[in-house]
């Protein structure tokens, strides 16, 4: 099943109830980007963020956390409203995080920056709801897809077919009606957009155009 997850990222921050409601119909998981001014050279959204977003929303909220300490911030996401977080394999503690994800109830998904070797993520691969596959280097909406990423997203497929696994494989960062194409043929099944949904005139038109390429391009169809 192909998923699109718009990221807010890109949306006006100074009318973020009336972006999200533009693109609701399309938003199978809205994508909420947490940079912390550490782990990525950016700053941006907290739990009273999501909380605020919650109480707007039932979207299913999908919080990627890039944080160096996402450990001490994962009951605030849970208390907020999160569904969903992706934390970061470059952090220490990775098992630990896990299993509290598991405990808070939230779904649970690891990510992966461009330049990690595949490697550093397989080991969990059995635990996981979702593999996060960056295709930029995270801090910044709007960069270019980094091919990278393809060889990574055919890598886990393989593996979850091998090994009967059921995790997401969700790609983020550049991804547009081209680049999806791509990706969605080596086997994610979850797109994160920011700049190609929010940086159009009809954002949910957008997101249908996404998801319509990534249909038409998945394998199995
Ligand atoms: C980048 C973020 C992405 C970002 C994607 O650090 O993790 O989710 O919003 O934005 P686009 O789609 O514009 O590359
Ligand atoms: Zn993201």
């Amino acid at each position: 099943m192909v998923r699109v997850a718009p990221s807010i990222l890109s949306a006006d921050f100074a009318a973020l109830g009336a972006d999200i409601d533009r693109v609701s119909s399309e938003a199978d998981l809205l994508h909420v980007d947490v940079m912390d001014g550490h782990f990525v050279p950016n700053l941006t959204i907290g739990p009273p963020v999501v909380a605020a977003i919650r109480r707007h929303t039932d979207a299913f909220l999908d919080c990627h956390l890039m944080m160096t300490n996402p450990g001490e911030y994962l009951e605030a996401f849970a208390k907020a409203g999160a569904n969903h977080c992706s934390v970061h394999v470059e952090v220490d503690g990775t098992a630990a995080l896990i299993q509290s994800m598991r405990d808070l109830g939230v779904e649970v998904g690891l990510a992966i920056n461009p330049e990690t070797p595949f490697e550093a993520c397989e080991p969990w691969l059995d635990r996981i709801d979702l593999l996060l596959v960056m295709s930029v280097h995270p801090g910044f909406g709007g960069q270019h897809f980094l091919a990278e990423a393809i060889p990574k997203v055919a890598r886990a497929a393989e593996i979850a077919r091998r090994d009967g696994l059921h995790f997401a494989i969700e790609v983020d960062g550049g991804i547009d009606v081209e680049t999806v194409v791509r990706v969605a043929e080596a086997g994610a099944d979850t797109f994160v957009a920011g700049s190609a949904i929010f940086g159009r005139p009809d954002p949910a038109a957008a997101a249908r155009a996404i998801r319509d390429a990534a249909t038409a391009a998945a394998p199995g169809r």
